[in-house]
Protein backbone atom coordinates (compact mmCIF):
# COMPACT_ATOMS: atom_id res chain seq x y z
CA UNK A 1 0.00 0.00 0.00
CA UNK A 2 1.86 3.04 -1.11
CA UNK A 3 1.35 6.38 0.06
CA UNK A 4 3.39 9.99 -0.17
CA UNK A 5 3.45 12.24 2.71
CA UNK A 6 2.11 16.18 1.68
CA UNK A 7 0.91 19.13 3.47
CA UNK A 8 -2.32 19.22 4.58
CA UNK A 9 -4.80 21.26 2.55
CA UNK A 10 -8.00 22.85 3.29
CA UNK A 11 -9.92 20.08 1.30
CA UNK A 12 -8.63 17.43 2.83
CA UNK A 13 -11.23 18.08 5.88
CA UNK A 14 -14.22 16.20 4.91
CA UNK A 15 -11.97 12.79 4.69
CA UNK A 16 -9.71 13.69 7.86
CA UNK A 17 -13.42 13.77 9.30
CA UNK A 18 -14.70 10.88 8.10
CA UNK A 19 -12.05 8.45 9.44
CA UNK A 20 -11.61 10.57 12.48
CA UNK A 21 -14.90 11.12 13.74
CA UNK A 22 -15.14 7.80 15.68
CA UNK A 23 -11.37 7.57 16.72
CA UNK A 24 -12.28 7.73 20.55
CA UNK A 25 -15.52 6.59 22.41
CA UNK A 26 -15.73 10.62 23.11
CA UNK A 27 -15.63 10.90 19.44
CA UNK A 28 -12.51 13.30 18.31
CA UNK A 29 -11.58 16.97 18.05
CA UNK A 30 -8.97 16.50 14.78
CA UNK A 31 -11.39 17.70 12.13
CA UNK A 32 -13.12 20.59 13.92
CA UNK A 33 -9.24 21.56 14.54
CA UNK A 34 -8.10 21.62 10.61
CA UNK A 35 -8.87 24.99 9.36
CA UNK A 36 -7.08 26.25 12.74
CA UNK A 37 -3.92 24.43 12.47
CA UNK A 38 -3.83 25.17 8.94
CA UNK A 39 -3.63 28.84 8.95
CA UNK A 40 -1.53 29.32 12.76
CA UNK A 41 2.09 30.22 12.27
CA UNK A 42 4.26 27.37 14.17
CA UNK A 43 2.03 24.49 12.95
CA UNK A 44 3.18 21.52 10.74
CA UNK A 45 -0.05 20.25 9.67
CA UNK A 46 1.20 16.48 7.34
CA UNK A 47 -1.11 13.98 5.66
CA UNK A 48 0.03 10.63 4.23
CA UNK A 49 -1.95 10.35 1.23
CA UNK A 50 -2.96 7.18 -1.23
CA UNK A 51 -2.35 7.17 -5.11
CA UNK A 52 -5.73 9.09 -5.38
CA UNK A 53 -4.06 11.99 -3.06
CA UNK A 54 -6.94 10.99 -0.32
CA UNK A 55 -5.29 11.64 3.05
CA UNK A 56 -5.18 8.25 4.90
CA UNK A 57 -3.49 8.99 7.66
CA UNK A 58 -2.48 12.62 9.52
CA UNK A 59 -0.80 14.39 12.29
CA UNK A 60 0.45 17.66 13.49
CA UNK A 61 3.69 19.41 14.95
CA UNK A 62 3.26 23.01 16.92
CA UNK A 63 6.17 24.84 17.88
CA UNK A 64 5.49 25.23 21.72
CA UNK A 65 8.00 27.34 22.56
CA UNK A 66 11.30 28.52 20.39
CA UNK A 67 12.78 24.95 21.57
CA UNK A 68 9.90 22.83 22.17
CA UNK A 69 8.00 21.05 19.61
CA UNK A 70 4.96 18.93 20.32
CA UNK A 71 3.04 15.95 18.07
CA UNK A 72 -0.22 15.95 18.08
CA UNK A 73 -3.69 14.43 16.45
CA UNK A 74 -1.90 11.29 15.14
CA UNK A 75 -4.46 9.45 13.47
CA UNK A 76 -4.11 6.74 10.66
CA UNK A 77 -7.38 5.23 8.32
CA UNK A 78 -7.78 1.99 10.42
CA UNK A 79 -7.27 -0.14 6.72
CA UNK A 80 -3.92 1.63 6.34
CA UNK A 81 -2.50 0.82 10.63
CA UNK A 82 1.00 -1.03 11.52
CA UNK A 83 2.55 -0.14 7.85
CA UNK A 84 4.46 2.88 9.40
CA UNK A 85 2.10 5.96 8.67
CA UNK A 86 2.22 7.42 11.81
CA UNK A 87 6.12 6.55 12.11
CA UNK A 88 6.62 8.51 8.29
CA UNK A 89 4.36 11.74 9.44
CA UNK A 90 6.54 11.98 12.51
CA UNK A 91 9.93 11.39 11.16
CA UNK A 92 9.44 14.28 8.61
CA UNK A 93 7.81 16.52 11.75
CA UNK A 94 11.23 15.92 13.14
CA UNK A 95 13.03 17.58 10.41
CA UNK A 96 10.50 20.63 10.28
CA UNK A 97 10.73 20.78 14.23
CA UNK A 98 14.67 20.64 14.16
CA UNK A 99 14.72 23.21 11.53
CA UNK A 100 12.62 25.67 13.64
CA UNK A 101 15.77 25.36 16.02
CA UNK A 102 13.99 22.59 18.42
CA UNK A 103 15.72 20.35 20.54
CA UNK A 104 12.87 18.35 21.78
CA UNK A 105 9.92 16.84 20.71
CA UNK A 106 7.31 15.68 22.95
CA UNK A 107 3.62 14.22 22.59
CA UNK A 108 1.35 12.90 25.08
CA UNK A 109 -0.82 9.13 25.12
CA UNK A 110 -3.66 8.46 27.61
CA UNK A 111 -2.46 5.16 29.54
CA UNK A 112 -4.97 3.16 27.92
CA UNK A 113 -3.63 3.47 24.00
CA UNK A 114 -1.88 0.57 23.51
CA UNK A 115 -1.45 1.07 19.77
CA UNK A 116 0.07 4.56 20.12
CA UNK A 117 2.30 3.43 23.24
CA UNK A 118 3.91 0.97 21.21
CA UNK A 119 4.68 2.96 17.75
CA UNK A 120 5.88 5.45 19.63
CA UNK A 121 8.67 3.43 21.62
CA UNK A 122 9.61 1.47 18.39
CA UNK A 123 10.25 5.19 17.24
CA UNK A 124 12.28 5.78 19.68
CA UNK A 125 10.36 8.29 22.31
CA UNK A 126 10.99 7.71 25.88
CA UNK A 127 8.62 7.87 28.89
CA UNK A 128 9.52 11.40 30.48
CA UNK A 129 6.80 11.71 32.61
CA UNK A 130 3.61 10.25 34.30
CA UNK A 131 0.69 12.42 34.50
CA UNK A 132 -3.33 12.82 35.62
CA UNK A 133 -6.22 14.77 34.88
CA UNK A 134 -8.68 15.36 37.97
CA UNK A 135 -12.21 16.38 36.42
CA UNK A 136 -15.25 16.45 37.18
CA UNK A 137 -18.68 18.45 37.36
CA UNK A 138 -18.07 21.11 40.29
CA UNK A 139 -22.02 20.58 41.93
CA UNK A 140 -21.71 17.29 42.63
CA UNK A 141 -18.07 17.28 43.99
CA UNK A 142 -18.74 20.41 46.62
CA UNK A 143 -16.73 19.60 49.78
CA UNK A 144 -19.35 19.45 52.80
CA UNK A 145 -19.94 17.47 56.17
CA UNK A 146 -22.15 14.22 55.68
CA UNK A 147 -24.97 15.37 58.58
CA UNK A 148 -24.24 18.50 58.93
CA UNK A 149 -26.32 20.38 56.73
CA UNK A 150 -25.04 22.78 53.69
CA UNK A 151 -21.68 23.48 56.33
CA UNK A 152 -18.77 22.97 54.89
CA UNK A 153 -16.21 20.13 56.42
CA UNK A 154 -14.31 23.43 57.72
CA UNK A 155 -13.30 26.94 56.60
CA UNK A 156 -11.01 26.31 53.63
CA UNK A 157 -8.24 28.99 53.51
CA UNK A 158 -9.24 31.13 49.85
CA UNK A 159 -6.96 31.15 46.99
CA UNK A 160 -7.35 35.09 45.66
CA UNK A 161 -6.12 36.58 42.16
CA UNK A 162 -2.38 36.90 42.60
CA UNK A 163 -0.32 39.78 41.18
CA UNK A 164 2.95 39.42 38.87
CA UNK A 165 4.62 40.33 42.63
CA UNK A 166 3.32 36.33 43.41
CA UNK A 167 5.40 35.36 40.33
CA UNK A 168 8.31 35.26 41.97
CA UNK A 169 7.79 33.24 45.52
CA UNK A 170 5.71 30.98 43.22
CA UNK A 171 8.29 30.19 40.82
CA UNK A 172 10.86 29.77 43.71
CA UNK A 173 7.98 27.64 45.80
CA UNK A 174 7.44 25.34 42.95
CA UNK A 175 11.41 24.76 41.51
CA UNK A 176 12.38 23.62 45.25
CA UNK A 177 9.39 21.86 45.75
CA UNK A 178 7.99 18.32 45.06
CA UNK A 179 6.28 18.62 41.90
CA UNK A 180 8.98 20.36 39.86
CA UNK A 181 11.12 17.40 38.84
CA UNK A 182 7.97 14.65 38.09
CA UNK A 183 6.59 17.62 36.09
CA UNK A 184 10.13 18.04 34.09
CA UNK A 185 9.64 21.62 34.96
CA UNK A 186 6.98 21.31 32.72
CA UNK A 187 3.06 22.79 32.60
CA UNK A 188 -0.11 22.49 30.33
CA UNK A 189 -1.43 24.42 27.61
CA UNK A 190 -4.72 22.73 26.48
CA UNK A 191 -3.44 19.00 26.76
CA UNK A 192 0.09 20.27 25.20
CA UNK A 193 2.80 20.15 27.47
CA UNK A 194 5.94 22.75 27.52
CA UNK A 195 8.55 24.48 30.58
CA UNK A 196 6.59 26.87 32.50
CA UNK A 197 8.74 30.34 32.67
CA UNK A 198 8.18 33.31 34.83
CA UNK A 199 6.81 34.87 31.64
CA UNK A 200 4.30 32.22 31.80
CA UNK A 201 2.78 32.89 35.33
CA UNK A 202 3.18 36.97 35.15
CA UNK A 203 1.20 36.89 31.50
CA UNK A 204 -1.32 34.29 33.98
CA UNK A 205 -1.29 36.95 36.85
CA UNK A 206 -2.30 39.67 33.67
CA UNK A 207 -5.35 37.74 32.65
CA UNK A 208 -6.42 36.88 35.91
CA UNK A 209 -5.30 33.63 35.89
CA UNK A 210 -3.13 33.32 38.82
CA UNK A 211 -4.31 32.13 41.69
CA UNK A 212 -2.51 32.33 45.37
CA UNK A 213 -2.74 31.43 49.14
CA UNK A 214 -1.01 29.78 52.11
CA UNK A 215 -1.73 26.36 50.57
CA UNK A 216 -0.16 26.93 47.33
CA UNK A 217 -0.49 28.58 43.66
CA UNK A 218 -2.44 27.56 40.52
CA UNK A 219 -3.10 28.76 36.85
CA UNK A 220 -6.52 28.48 36.39
CA UNK A 221 -9.17 30.22 34.02
CA UNK A 222 -12.51 29.37 32.48
CA UNK A 223 -12.70 27.62 29.44
CA UNK A 224 -16.32 28.18 28.50
CA UNK A 225 -17.87 26.20 31.26
CA UNK A 226 -15.24 24.59 32.41
CA UNK A 227 -12.38 25.85 35.12
CA UNK A 228 -8.95 24.39 33.36
CA UNK A 229 -6.18 24.51 36.12
CA UNK A 230 -2.79 24.14 33.99
CA UNK A 231 -0.50 24.20 37.00
CA UNK A 232 -0.23 24.30 40.72
CA UNK A 233 2.10 23.75 43.12
CA UNK A 234 1.46 22.64 46.73
CA UNK A 235 2.64 20.79 49.64
CA UNK A 236 1.76 17.19 50.47
CA UNK A 237 0.17 18.05 53.66
CA UNK A 238 -1.63 21.19 52.08
CA UNK A 239 -2.98 19.16 49.06
CA UNK A 240 -6.27 18.14 50.23
CA UNK A 241 -7.24 21.69 50.99
CA UNK A 242 -5.66 23.48 48.61
CA UNK A 243 -7.69 20.88 45.87
CA UNK A 244 -10.96 21.56 47.82
CA UNK A 245 -9.98 25.22 47.43
CA UNK A 246 -9.48 24.76 43.76
CA UNK A 247 -13.20 23.84 43.42
CA UNK A 248 -14.57 26.93 45.74
CA UNK A 249 -12.68 28.89 42.65
CA UNK A 250 -14.70 27.12 40.18
CA UNK A 251 -17.73 27.66 41.86
CA UNK A 252 -17.08 31.00 42.26
CA UNK A 253 -16.87 31.43 38.53
CA UNK A 254 -19.80 29.85 38.00
CA UNK A 255 -18.34 26.89 36.33
CA UNK A 256 -19.95 23.53 35.61
CA UNK A 257 -16.58 21.58 35.58
CA UNK A 258 -13.22 21.26 36.28
CA UNK A 259 -10.08 19.91 34.74
CA UNK A 260 -7.24 19.64 36.84
CA UNK A 261 -3.67 18.51 35.13
CA UNK A 262 -0.70 17.25 37.56
CA UNK A 263 2.44 15.15 37.35
CA UNK A 264 1.23 12.00 38.83
CA UNK A 265 1.99 11.74 42.42
CA UNK A 266 -0.01 9.07 45.21
CA UNK A 267 -0.14 12.25 47.39
CA UNK A 268 -1.77 14.66 43.90
CA UNK A 269 -3.78 11.54 43.32
CA UNK A 270 -5.48 10.90 46.56
CA UNK A 271 -6.26 14.74 47.09
CA UNK A 272 -7.76 14.54 43.76
CA UNK A 273 -9.81 11.51 44.57
CA UNK A 274 -10.51 13.17 48.11
CA UNK A 275 -12.20 16.00 46.21
CA UNK A 276 -14.85 13.37 44.25
CA UNK A 277 -12.79 13.80 41.00
CA UNK A 278 -12.16 11.42 37.91
CA UNK A 279 -9.06 11.03 36.99
CA UNK A 280 -7.57 10.37 33.45
CA UNK A 281 -4.01 8.55 33.21
CA UNK A 282 -1.35 10.00 31.15
CA UNK A 283 2.49 9.62 29.80
CA UNK A 284 4.30 12.22 28.29
CA UNK A 285 6.95 10.98 25.55
CA UNK A 286 9.90 13.01 24.46
CA UNK A 287 12.43 12.63 22.23
CA UNK A 288 15.73 14.60 21.70
CA UNK A 289 16.20 16.26 18.13
C1 LIG B 1 -1.61 4.94 17.01
C2 LIG B 1 -1.66 4.99 15.47
C3 LIG B 1 -1.57 6.45 15.04
C4 LIG B 1 -0.48 4.20 14.93
O1 LIG B 1 -0.47 4.38 13.54
P1 LIG B 1 0.27 3.34 12.57
O2 LIG B 1 0.45 4.00 11.25
O3 LIG B 1 -0.45 2.05 12.60
O4 LIG B 1 1.68 3.19 13.28
P2 LIG B 1 3.00 2.66 12.61
O5 LIG B 1 2.65 1.70 11.49
O6 LIG B 1 3.88 3.81 12.29
O7 LIG B 1 3.62 1.87 13.81
C5 LIG B 1 3.14 0.61 14.06
C6 LIG B 1 3.81 0.16 15.36
O8 LIG B 1 3.06 0.65 16.44
C7 LIG B 1 2.87 -0.40 17.37
N1 LIG B 1 1.47 -0.80 17.31
C8 LIG B 1 0.55 -0.44 16.41
N2 LIG B 1 -0.64 -1.03 16.68
C9 LIG B 1 -0.45 -1.73 17.81
C10 LIG B 1 -1.28 -2.53 18.61
N3 LIG B 1 -2.59 -2.71 18.31
N4 LIG B 1 -0.76 -3.09 19.71
C11 LIG B 1 0.55 -2.92 20.02
N5 LIG B 1 1.40 -2.18 19.29
C12 LIG B 1 0.91 -1.60 18.20
C13 LIG B 1 3.77 -1.53 16.95
O9 LIG B 1 5.05 -1.30 17.50
C14 LIG B 1 3.79 -1.33 15.46
O10 LIG B 1 4.93 -1.86 14.87
P3 LIG B 1 4.79 -3.30 14.18
O11 LIG B 1 3.61 -3.22 13.28
O12 LIG B 1 6.10 -3.43 13.50
O13 LIG B 1 4.59 -4.24 15.32
C15 LIG B 1 -2.98 4.34 14.93
O14 LIG B 1 -3.15 3.10 15.56
C16 LIG B 1 -4.20 5.19 15.13
O15 LIG B 1 -4.60 6.01 14.29
N6 LIG B 1 -4.87 4.99 16.30
C17 LIG B 1 -6.08 5.77 16.63
C18 LIG B 1 -5.70 7.20 16.99
C19 LIG B 1 -4.74 7.28 18.14
O16 LIG B 1 -4.89 6.59 19.14
N7 LIG B 1 -3.74 8.18 18.01
C20 LIG B 1 -2.74 8.41 19.00
C21 LIG B 1 -3.30 9.35 20.00
S1 LIG B 1 -2.08 9.85 21.12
Amino acid sequence: MEYTIRDGRADDHDRIEEFTTNTFKWGDYVHDKWHEWLTSPGVNVLVAADAEDHPVGTSVCIMMSDTEAWLQGSRVHPDWRRIGVAGSLAERHKVWARDRGSYVLRLCIEKWNEPAHGQVTRDGYRPISDWIEGFGSVSSRLPSVVGNGDTRAKALEALVRGTTNDVQPAIMSWSSGELYRPARAMFTVDWKWRRLTEDDLAKAARQEALWVGRTGWAIAALDNTTLEVAWFDTRPEDAPDFVRSLLEIAVGEEATDVKIMAPDLPWVRSAFEAAGLEIADMTVYGLTL
